[in-house]
């Protein structure tokens, strides 16, 4: 299994400077190498090229609407080029605008795929539902084809069209939910497990869901995008919308190591790692419990596990 890895050094989807670094700070924690010992074959693909727009006035509330669109369809380029080469593409963001890109990219790919969404937010905001103006909490609704008609064409997303459906959507770790958003979820049906849902059913019930909610057949490949901020603010304080409330690390385990079960991972997002936010002890443990979660994704269980090809010597 090759995983090619690429980083998004991009802060432009919301209001706070840091998550352009954190694709360093999660390389800084061995992320490459880490992923290597589980017997991974791992490339490092580099950064995608970020655009800068200069007087990117907003348009409708969504701010700096150019920087981030051209930086999507970079991202995405990049994204496409990395998964018809490796199988599986890991993106280290960079603010969850970032899914713009690495959605669209992956699509390309892989037009069946269904998304998992493990976040506090929904990030389904439009430009006119938005109260913050930030393109972060509206990824989901340009990628959508339910809601071509709510979204206007902002400058900077000519290129973009939708290339997911509402059913192919479940979100689990919801716990700040905009009313608009709210009432997206409700009118197009999406899947959507809030951290009410995980204290009611559990967290196996809550996956088994999800996944057949997206895919009862259980064959379509899996676009996961992780935002930080799904787990509790005691385990990754650093990100710049915290709330509390939210996934143990028991729970997000579980999350990644039943996704990859499946064996049709075909994408991770990694969102929303703030590196400025907090002091030093905040980032260290924000960045080492993101690198402990990303390894379960990638064959690191807790019941144990040994490289491929591995006797007992
Ligand atoms: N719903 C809020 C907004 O639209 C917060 C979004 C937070 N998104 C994130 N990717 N952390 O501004
Ligand atoms: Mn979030
Ligand atoms: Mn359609
Ligand atoms: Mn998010």
């Amino acid at each position: 299994e090759s995983i090619g890895v690429i980083g998004i050094p991009f802060s432009k989807g919301q209001s706070r400077a840091g998550t352009e670094f954190g694709p360093e700070v999660l390389r800084n924690g061995g992320i490459v190498r880490k992923l290597q010992s589980l017997g991974c074959h791992v490339k490092d693909h580099g950064d995608v090229e970020v655009i800068q727009v200069e007087n990117d006035d907003p348009e409708e509330k969504a701010k700096n609407p150019r920087t981030v669109g051209q930086t999507s369809k970079s991202i995405a380029d990049k994204v496409e080029q990395v998964l018809r080469s490796d199988d599986i593409c890991i993106a280290l963001g960079g603010d969850h605008s970032m899914a713009i890109g690495t959605i669209a990219g992956n699509a390309r790919v892989e037009p069946d795929l269904v998304v998992l969404w493990i976040d506090a937010h929904a990030d389904i905001n439009t430009p006119m539902t938005s109260d913050s103006g930030n393109i972060h909490g509206m990824p989901l609704a340009f990628l959508v084809h339910e809601l071509e008609s709510y979204v206007p064409k902002l400058s900077g997303f000519e290129w973009l069209t939708p290339c997911i459906h509402a059913k192919d959507i479940a979100y689990i770790g919801l716990r700040d939910v905009d009313a608009g958003e709210r009432k997206i979820i409700e009118k197009f049906g999406i899947t959507a497990f809030s951290m009410q849902e995980v204290d009611k059913y559990g967290i196996n019930e809550v996956v088994e869901r999800a996944l057949r909610a997206v895919d009862p057949e259980g064959k379509r490949p899996i676009h996961l995008s992780f935002d930080v901020d799904a787990m509790d603010p005691t385990l990754t304080p650093s990100t710049g919308t915290p709330v509390i409330g939210g996934l143990s690390l028991r729970e997000t385990y579980y999350i990644a190591e039943e996704v990859a079960r499946t064996g049709r991972l075909s994408m991770i997002d990694i969102a929303e790692v703030n590196p400025l936010l907090g002091d030093e002890k905040d980032k260290t443990l924000t960045v080492d419990m993101t690198i402990s979660v990303i390894q379960r994704f990638f064959g690191n269980r807790r019941g144990g596990c040994y490289p491929p090809g591995y006797d007992i010597p």
